[in-house]
């Protein structure tokens, strides 16, 4: 993709449905009895993985265009699939799933694209088999993973060394099918869609503090769920609002769930004129239009914990502080390097090709700032918010940007070159 350097951006856009909520939706959905409607599901790469993997196991799911229709098997429903999982480069997939199968009388095999297959699975294996269930996977951390279970769990009270809601997710699943209560306590609060969906569907599940615990469970109930928009993909839009000169955009039904919103917290901060307007819950989950204008951004200093409420919006951050008068540091994102791409190191090569002074640390990033950029040709690293971060970078470089491989966005963002071809003006 090549990009010019813009003017202004102005106007209204709605941005895809938020990507955890619709794998979330789409597995409980699937366990329920009865009919779900989900409507305004993400149609993007990582869902079709999670969507395939239960039509695989028997799942009968009828696709709309807005809507998906999904006729759950009940909790002990699921079919043994007949070959491995296909998870291509979906991490919540293939960690979410692995609590579900954990749980399941036969055994099942996941693979993943190349990038999935080198992130860290132990995290979600050393749990599920503290469980009971038994994990074959290479190396004992990396996909392929074969899963095989009785069918039988025992409860756990687990106290995870990560920030994660895969891993607290997983367990959670897994402990529908536990003899007991089982408990997951993190060290800091991760995003919480799953104990909010749990509790709709009918689960006993109770929320105290950094510790969630959920009780055995025999049936759920199939919902009707409207999906509201994702704050990662509407990141792209907010950041490049505010450093685009000019500028003026309203984005429409953004998700503004407590644990998702620290970057409206940073960029606060850092002087963003961004307001929430409309506020309002739907589907269990709050929900605002924002409003962004240009702004002038100073640096800020952010760490461990307000991390995981904005981990996969620090590309984009580290994008907006380049723009910003003063140094801005960020540590305890050590996450960053076991995602998609080596995020620390990804986003620090490519925006320094571009002319920003950003040194990588071991945690994060020094992010030394105003810096004007210049247009050249980048890596996206098949990295789908690397791509869209450097497509933002492009549109206030000097010259032309060429992403390499930016393809890559749909991964979560399918249409994002023609939402932004709807504000340049
Ligand atoms: C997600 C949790 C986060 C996030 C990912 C989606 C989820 O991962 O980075 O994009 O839907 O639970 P971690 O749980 O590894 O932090």
């Amino acid at each position: 993709m090549r990009i010019n350097k813009i003017s202004s951006l102005n106007g209204t856009i709605t941005v895809p449905a938020d990507k955890s909520i619709t794998h979330r939706s789409i597995m409980l959905s699937s366990l329920a009895e009865g009919k779900s409607y989900i409507h305004n599901y993400l149609m993007s790469d990582d869902c079709l993985m999670t969507m395939n993997a239960f039509k695989q196991m028997g799942v009968d799911i009828e696709q709309k265009e807005k809507s998906l229709i999904i006729n759950g098997v009940g909790i002990n429903g699921l079919k043994s699939p007949v070959k491995e999982i296909y998870a291509g480069n979906s991490g919540t997939t293939t960690r979410l799933l692995s609590g579900i199968l954990a749980g399941q009388n036969f055994s099942s095999t996941i693979v993943g694209d190349p990038s999935l297959s080198k992130r860290p699975m132990k995290r979600v294996i050393e749990p599920l088999s503290l469980m009971g269930a038994n994990i074959e996977a290479k190396e004992n951390n990396f996909l392929p993973m074969t899963i095989n279970s009785s069918g039988k769990l025992k409860a756990i009270n687990y106290l995870s060394p990560v920030a994660s809601a895969q891993v607290k997710s997983c367990i959670l699943f897994a402990g529908l099918y536990a003899d007991g209560i089982t408990k997951v306590t993190e060290p800091i609060k991760s995003r919480d869609h799953s104990e909010r969906m749990l509790k709709s569907f009918g689960a006993d599940i109770c929320v105290d503090n950094l510790t969630v615990s959920i009780n055995h469970c025999n049936k759920l109930y199939a919902q009707e769920i409207t999906v509201p928009c994702d704050i990662s993909s509407a990141a792209f839009f907010i950041v490049a609002g505010l450093i685009v000169p000019s500028s003026n955009i309203k984005i429409l039904n953004v998700n503004i769930n407590k644990t998702r919103d620290g970057i409206l917290t940073v960029l606060k901060n850092m002087g963003a004129n961004i307001i929430l307007d409309n506020i309002r819950n739907i589907s269990g989950e709050d929900v605002a239009d924002v409003e962004v204008k240009t702004s002038k951004l100073i640096s800020t200093s952010f760490g461990k914990e307000i991390v995981p409420s904005l981990i996969d919006e620090i590309p984009i951050i580290v994008l907006a502080a380049t723009q910003a008068e003063g140094t801005t540091v960020i540590s305890g994102a050590k996450e960053l390097k076991v995602k998609e791409s080596n995020r620390i190191h990804c986003v620090a090569s490519q925006l320094n090709k571009m002319g920003a002074n950003i040194q990588e640390t071991d945690d994060g990033f020094v992010i030394n700032g105003p810096t004007k950029l210049k247009g050249t040709t980048v890596e996206s690293f098949d990295d789908h918010r690397i791509a869209m971060m450097l497509s933002i970078a492009g549109l206030i470089a000097e010259d032309k940007t060429e992403i390499l491989n930016s393809d890559c966005v749909k991964i979560s963002f399918a249409n994002f070159y023609e939402v932004l071809g709807q504000i340049c003006k």
